[in-house]
């Protein structure tokens, strides 16, 4: 802990030990792909030595129309996997399943938020997939066209996006919470002349008015030529003639006979806005063979995925993860997965729970954020159901907190499911640091051991290895399948944003960790790295150590400039439902962080406030909260906030 100063200012220190460990049980082991760690650590040798080897194996599995000629092309920054090779990933998705057993299992089983039922077997999706291909076909659309989607979390929604790829029609989904504006720039962006919507969809007892937000999107535009409209909630909306048609009426003039393109392994698949921390979202292009060879192989062995599981992934389409592991990857692997549309807590903070309950789901995988609100809501919810189905747990989106973790653990596991905390990016497009369940010992809190194939390191500034235990940036060394393949329409971007930041490798903009047994520790993005007194500390350190105190639901933590330590810590906090704020309170937490990672982690300012700002997938906006904390005026861009009412309050210093 006693490091000095300059070398401090070069690492991320890192004062927080985590010593508990949780092993696979045997007989998860003895069942699983890969059942222990001297076979993980044996195959992942071999597959960053040969990724060839490993990664032909792999899409060996999957139906490829032409065979390959070669596994990996590589001039840095650009990959091309699989050269040569054609394929279609709707028919990965669905075609191949027709011919065994697997023709009439359930592919998604669908609630609505105001609980009505849908089953829709493997035989049926491709149906209604080849009926929508064609119908996009008649609406004009051609391979390598950008069709931009905006739905509610329907099976329309996979439907939408498995008919684009069967027409080699390039998806760009935008979640359906984002607001008009932010179609907008995506329209303009990826210069799609076509968008599938729906009339609305459930949030929270609401109708979220999508079709309205399409309007007002396209208010002087003339480049969008046509809006499919899905009938979810019979809202009453504006149908523009000559440019809106509905789907149902659609469905009328076309057949279910829609032989799928033979499309080069290279051929965009998507693309998918970020928005960086700063600046404008980014389009992240992911390519076809590459990333369904990287979703399906990941699925199957970090969610060790069997026949008969009912597999639920609580993402919403609209990100990374809902194409990975919603659609893409169990599809891929003909899964049968839940879809739910609404929101958790609707109508009681127990929805999840019921469903999982009700459909018998075996594996369990949501974010972080989720599970701190449910630690919030209370754990009464949990006990009202039969969670006994359940057998493996996920987390995805940021760092778990141990506390979180160990509730999680306890609560929804039983202390019975392994809990799979996988970190990845939009970018990555499938798990790259992450426990396989039957092999991988657990600490809360890291996301443990590279996937199959991933040269994962921890660098410093200029560019060498650290030794384990000190803190740096986290990159990988070697391309892999699923990489992005650019930013659309901006390559200087994309080869300076992440391929020259340290020489020969992709940078993720995380910062991280190894402890010694090799585990990962992300300490969060590089940005948010706090530097009190010359010391660099992690924020979801410090973030952690708060919520460990049994008072705090959640908190953000950033620095604001201090003349003395450079910078001070602020540290706003969300409280638990039973507590109340209080300058005692704030005292307490202060000493708790101080106890928990010493004196230099200690806040200077603790302020309490009923909910944080977040993005609409969960990240707290550390930008905002750094403003707020340094007392300058509010800018940028906040378009992607959950709840712009909790800025002005934060601001205000409202407790
Ligand atoms: C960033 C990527 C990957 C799908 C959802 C987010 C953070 C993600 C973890 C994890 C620690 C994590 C990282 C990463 N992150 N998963 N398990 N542990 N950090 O996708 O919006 O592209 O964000 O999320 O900071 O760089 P994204």
């Amino acid at each position: 802990m006693s490091k000095t100063t300059s070398k401090a200012s070069k690492t991320i220190e890192s004062h927080l030990i985590e010593n508990r460990v949780f092993k696979p049980a045997a007989d998860f082991s003895k069942k699983a792909r890969i059942g222990s760690l001297a076979e993980y650590r044996k195959l992942h040798a071999e597959s960053v030595k040969s990724p060839d080897k490993f990664w032909g194996r792999e899409a060996k599995e999957l139906h490829w129309l032409r065979k390959w000629t070669k596994v990996l092309d590589w001039k840095l920054p650009n990959a091309k996997w699989f050269v040569g090779g054609k394929l279609n990933a709707s028919v990965n998705c669905l075609d191949r399943h027709l011919e065994g057993p697997r023709a009439n299992k359930a592919a998604i089983i669908w609630e609505g938020e105001p609980g009505e039922k849908r089953v829709i077997t493997y035989r049926q999706l491709h149906r209604e997939v080849c009926k929508f291909a064609n119908i996009l076909k008649r609406n004009g659309v051609k391979k390598g066209d950008r069709v931009l989607v905006y739905m509610p979390l329907v099976p329309e929604a996979a439907i939408a996006m498995l008919a684009c790829a069967r027409i080699g029609a390039v998806h760009s989904v935008v979640f359906g919470g984002f607001s008009a504006e932010s179609i907008k720039d995506r329209l303009a962006d990826s210069g799609a002349r076509v968008i599938v919507t729906a009339d609305g969809g459930y949030r929270r007892g609401q109708i979220v008015s999508l079709k309205q937000n399409v309007d007002h999107a396209l208010k002087g535009n003339d480049a969008v030529k046509r809006v499919i409209v899905f009938r979810r909630t019979n809202l009453d909306i504006h149908i523009e003639p000559g440019r809106d048609v509905w789907w149902h009426r659609e469905l009328e003039y076309v057949s279910a006979d829609c032989p799928a393109e033979h499309l080069d392994s290279e051929h965009p698949l998507f693309i998918l806005y970020t928005s960086g921390s700063t600046g404008k979202p980014k389009g992240i292009l992911h390519s076809t063979g590459g990333y369904l060879v990287g979703t399906y192989a990941s699925t199957k062995y970090v969610f060790d995925l069997k026949e008969e599981d009912v597999y639920w992934c609580t993402a919403d389409i609209g990100w990374i993860t809902g194409h990975s592991y919603l659609v893409y990857g169990p599809l891929a692997n003909g899964a049968t997965c839940l879809m739910y549309e609404g929101a958790p807590n609707w109508p009681e903070p127990d929805r999840f729970w019921k469903l999982i309950a009700d459909y018998g789901v075996t594996i369990f995988y949501t974010a972080p954020t989720a599970i701190r609100a449910f630690m919030k809501w209370g754990d009464h919810y949990l006990q009202k159901h039969d969670l006994s189905s359940l057998r493996l747990l996920g987390t995805v989106g940021e760092p778990i907190n141990p506390e979180a973790w160990m509730w999680f653990h306890k609560n929804v596991g039983h202390e019975r499911c392994p809990i799979v905390d996988t970190w990845w990016q939009t970018e990555t497009g499938a798990h790259m640091i992450t426990p396989l369940p039957g092999a991988t010992p657990c600490k809360p809190g890291t996301a443990t051991l590279p996937f199959f194939g991933i040269d994962a390191a921890i660098v410093d500034d200029q560019g060498n290895e650290v030794p384990h235990g000190e803190g740096g940036k986290l990159v990988i060394r070697k391309p892999w399948p699923s990489m992005l393949r650019g930013i659309w329409g901006d390559k200087t971007r994309y080869r300076k944003q992440y391929w020259s930041e340290v020489k020969g490798a992709y940078f993720t903009g995380d910062g991280a960790r190894r402890d010694k047994e090799g585990n990962f520790w992300i300490v969060g993005r590089i940005d948010d790295v706090l530097n009190v007194a010359g010391h660099r500390l992690g924020t979801a350190e410090v973030e952690s150590s708060l919520v460990s105190h049994p008072s705090v639901a959640e908190a953000a933590v950033v620095g604001r400039p201090d003349e003395i330590k450079g910078q001070g810590v602020v540290a706003f906090v969300t409280l638990r439902s039973g507590h109340r704020p209080g300058e005692k309170l704030k005292e307490q937490i202060r000493k708790h962080v101080a106890e928990a990672i010493g004196p230099i982690a200690k806040p200077d300012e603790i302020r309490f406030a009923e909910m944080l700002p977040k993005t609409r997938s969960g990240k707290i906006m550390r930008r905002l909260l750094k403003q707020i904390a340094g007392g300058q005026s509010l800018t940028g861009d906040t378009s992607t906030l959950e709840d712009l009412s909790v800025l002005t309050k934060l601001s205000k210093g409202e407790e």
